[in-house]
């Protein structure tokens, strides 16, 4: 299949546009470079051989989108982009809603123009709000956002739901990412956040290459079991072959569907710290500080819905998850801005 991925450029993108090649499909990428670097196209032909399409783009920019999509013949659509980093939308929550739900407007705009029905979104655990309980299942309802990025994400989901609905044509797959970490295997591609890190597996790894000197684990007096939050963390890897699962089961005339994609595993924050100095023989310094504002304490999927209906579960664990984020840092300490080519 052909298939238009914007973000592809990005974490999460990349790491399915290489999955999906190695399936036998045509990604074609749509990225503006906003927070990526063009360095991943190379780093992309290097793992598969093949250099994925690029088009530099604004999707904002109907004009230069619609002629993308007047040249590919695009069958499906996954979309990825979007601003992603909490803090900053708080700052700039004008930017966060022009860009991510702005561009999801036009993108559906100029799909609905060139007749291309199938669109898997990118959409955030984050919707579920504060849970009521954990697991967290598809059915429990959509909570209030904590932060303007949450609301992005609950307003596109909203956008799209409507599309669904009102044209019985639409396939509109919604899958709600857990926490994203680790990194493709060959340590040549994976995340690369700008300035100090506000995710924790960033900052573990940042840790161990020198580049900060200790982590703050916000809070130990959660009512858990060690005292730190709980989180479902989700081998990148994995999270781009549920997007594949997607791909297959899209092909039926499914309307609208909604998936959680996570382990379905909770671990600690200072498991997760244990786990990353087992899998790489280290150990990181760590202090503890205060809470951060609006972090839930527990926060895991039921997972079994996608298993269900496509066939799909995570089955890379944490301590794979530690190995590789560590891999790939340890390969590229300052990112793809200066790593070795
Ligand atoms: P990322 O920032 O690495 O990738 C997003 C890509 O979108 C970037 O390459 C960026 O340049 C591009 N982009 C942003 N705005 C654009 C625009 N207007 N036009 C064209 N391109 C644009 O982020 P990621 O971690 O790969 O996340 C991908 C998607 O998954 C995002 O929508 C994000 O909100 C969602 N998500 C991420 C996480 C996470 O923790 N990483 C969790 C849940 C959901
Ligand atoms: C995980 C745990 C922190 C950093 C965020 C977004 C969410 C989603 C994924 C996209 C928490 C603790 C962190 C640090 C720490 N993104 N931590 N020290 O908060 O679950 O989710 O990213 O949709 O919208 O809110 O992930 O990695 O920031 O934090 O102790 O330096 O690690 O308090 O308990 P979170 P995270």
């Amino acid at each position: 299949m052909k298939i238009c991925v914007t973000g592809g450029m990005g974490y999460i993108g990349s790491h399915t546009v290489i999955e999906l090649i190695k399936k036998g499909h045509e990604p074609v990428i749509v990225d503006n470079l906003v927070n990526s670097n063009p360095e991943v196209l190379n780093r992309i032909k290097k793992i598969v051989k093949v250099k994925p399409k690029f088009y530099e783009i604004d999707l904002r920019d109907e004009k230069k989108l619609d002629k993308c999509f007047q040249k590919e013949k695009f069958d499906v659509v996954i979309h990825f982009a979007g601003l992603k980093s909490v803090g900053e939308s708080v700052k700039k929550p004008k930017l966060y809603y022009d860009n991510n739900i702005g561009s999801s407007k036009v993108l559906l705009k100029v799909m609905k123009k060139h007749k291309v029905r199938n669109i898997i979104f990118s959409s955030s655990a984050t919707v579920y709000g504060v849970p009521k309980h954990v697991p967290l299942r598809e059915t429990d309802p959509v909570g209030k956002a904590a932060n303007p990025y949450g609301q992005t994400k609950i307003e596109i989901e909203k956008i799209l739901m409507k599309v669904a609905k009102e044209d019985k044509k639409m396939n509109v797959v919604l899958l709600r990412y857990f926490n994203p970490v680790g990194a493709h295997e060959s340590g040549l591609i994976g995340e690369d956040p700008n300035g100090i890190p506000n995710n924790l597996m960033p900052y573990i790894t940042q840790v161990a290459v020198g580049r900060r000197k200790e982590l703050t684990i916000f809070g130990n007096n959660y009512p858990t079991k060690d005292g730190t939050c709980i989180r479902d963390y989700i081998h990148v890897v994995d999270l781009a072959m549920g997007h594949l699962a997607a791909l297959k089961a899209i092909k039926k005339k499914w309307g609208l569907k909604i998936y959680n994609l996570g382990t379905g595993k909770g671990t600690s924050v200072l498991e997760l710290v244990k786990a990353f100095n087992r899998a790489n023989k280290l150990k990181i310094k760590f202090v503890y500080g205060p809470r951060r504002p609006g972090d839930v304490v527990k926060n895991y999927a039921n997972a079994s819905k996608a298993y269900k209906e496509l066939n799909w579960k995570a089955t890379h664990s944490i301590v794979d998850m530690c190995r590789d984020s560590y891999n790939w840092q340890k390969k590229n300490p300052t990112g793809y801005q200066k790593a070795k080519k």
